[in-house]
C-alpha cells in the first residue's frame, strides 16, 4: 500500500510557521489583511469562501468580506476591485470563482493589481511564473509542489505527467514541475489513450475534474500521485480525480480526497497573504 501523503497535517503545519511570520508583521505595525469578494450564492463557494476566511482568522490575518448578490454589474465589481487596489490596509484581493455568467472573469482578475493578487491569476503572476520571475504563484499548484516536497520527490529527471490543462492548475502546475527539471507531458480530456501516457509518469498530477478517472491500470506502479480534483462520486460522496482505492495498492505514495491538496490551497493562499505584505515592506521572513 503506498504511502498517504497528508495534507492536512501539512497545512496545518505551514499554517503554524505563517503565525509567527504574521506576529512579527503585527509587532511592526502590519497585520496582513485580505479581503474576498463573493459574488452570488453558489453554495460550494460559499464554503471556500468560509473555510478560507476561518484560516486567515486562526493564522493572525485580517479578512475583510465582501458578499455581493448574483445581479451585481461587471461595472460594480470592477469598481469594489480599483477601490481595494487603492486601499493602503488590504494587501491581497481575491475574487471567489466562478462569477455569474454575465461577468467576464479575464477581466476580473486583470482588473486585481498584480501586488495584491494572492490567487495568483493575474497575467503578470501567470508571466511571472513562465519567465522564472517573482510573482504569486496560483495557490493550488504552488500547494502540489510542497506535498511533492514533503513526500521526498525529487523531480529531478522525473517523468512527470499533468492531466489537466487549466489556467488555474494544468499549466502553471507544468511550469513548476518543469522549473524543479522534470520533464513534463500535459495530458487533458481530448488525449488519445490517456492511459498509455499517464503509465510513463513517475509523478502524476490528476487535474480534470472527473470522478475517478484514473484507475489502477494507468499507474506505473510506484509513482507519486497527486489528486487535484474534488467531485461527487454515484452516491453524492466527495471524491477526487483518481480512483483511490485502487491506485493507493499501485502507487508509491498517494495524496487522499478530502485531506490531500484542498488544505494545501488554502494554507498557501495564506502564505502568500504574508508574503505581499513582506514583499510590500521589505521585510525578510528568514
Ligand atoms: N474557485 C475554485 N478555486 C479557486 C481559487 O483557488 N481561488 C478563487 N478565487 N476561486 C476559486
Amino acid at each position: 500500500m503506498a504511502q498517504i501523503i497528508d495534507g492536512k497535517a501539512l497545512a496545518a503545519e505551514i499554517r503554524q510557521q505563517l503565525k509567527t511570520r504574521v506576529e512579527a508583521l503585527v509587532d511592526k505595525g502590519h497585520r496582513p489583511a485580505l479581503a474576498v469578494i463573493l459574488v452570488g450564492d453558489d453554495p460550494a463557494s460559499q464554503v471556500y469562501v468560509r473555510n478560507k476566511i476561518r484560516a486567515c482568522a486562526e493564522t493572525g490575518i485580517e479578512s475583510l468580506e465582501f458578499r455581493m448578490p448574483a445581479e451585481t454589474s461587471q461595472e460594480t465589481l470592477l469598481s469594489k476591485i480599483d477601490e481595494l487596489n487603492r486601499d493602503d490596509k488590504v494587501d491581497g484581493i481575491l475574487v471567489q470563482m466562478p462569477v455569474p455568467k454575465h461577468i467576464d472573469s479575464m477581466k476580473v482578475i486583470d482588473a486585481i493589481s498584480p501586488l495584491k493578487d494572492v490567487d495568483g491569476f493575474h497575467v503578470v503572476s501567470a508571466g511571472a511564473l513562465m519567465t522564472g520571475q517573482k510573482g504569486f504563484l496560483p495557490c493550488t499548484p504552488y500547494g502540489v509542489m510542497k506535498l511533492l516536497e514533503k513526500a521526498g520527490c525529487d523531480l529531478t529527471g522525473k517523468h512527470a505527467v499533468v492531466v489537466g490543462r487549466s489556467n488555474i492548475v494544468g499549466k502553471p502546475q507544468a511550469m513548476l514541475l518543469l522549473s524543479k527539471h522534470a520533464t513534463v507531458t500535459v495530458a487533458h480530456s481530448r488525449t488519445a489513450d490517456l492511459g498509455a501516457v499517464t503509465r510513463q509518469a513517475d509523478v502524476l498530477i490528476a487535474a480534470v475534474g472527473r470522478a475517478k478517472l484514473i484507475k489502477a491500470d494507468m499507474v506505473k506502479p510506484g509513482a507519486v500521485v497527486i489528486d487535484v480534483g474534488m467531485n461527487r462520486d454515484e452516491n453524492g460522496k466527495l471524491c477526487g480525480d483518481v480512483d483511490f482505492e485502487t491506485v493507493k495498492d499501485v502507487a508509491g505514495a498517494i495524496t487522499p480526497v478530502p485531506g490531500g491538496v484542498g488544505p494545501m490551497t488554502i494554507a498557501m493562499l495564506l502564505t502568500n497573504t504574508v508574503e505581499a505584505v513582506e514583499r510590500r515592506f521589505g521585510i525578510d521572513h528568514a
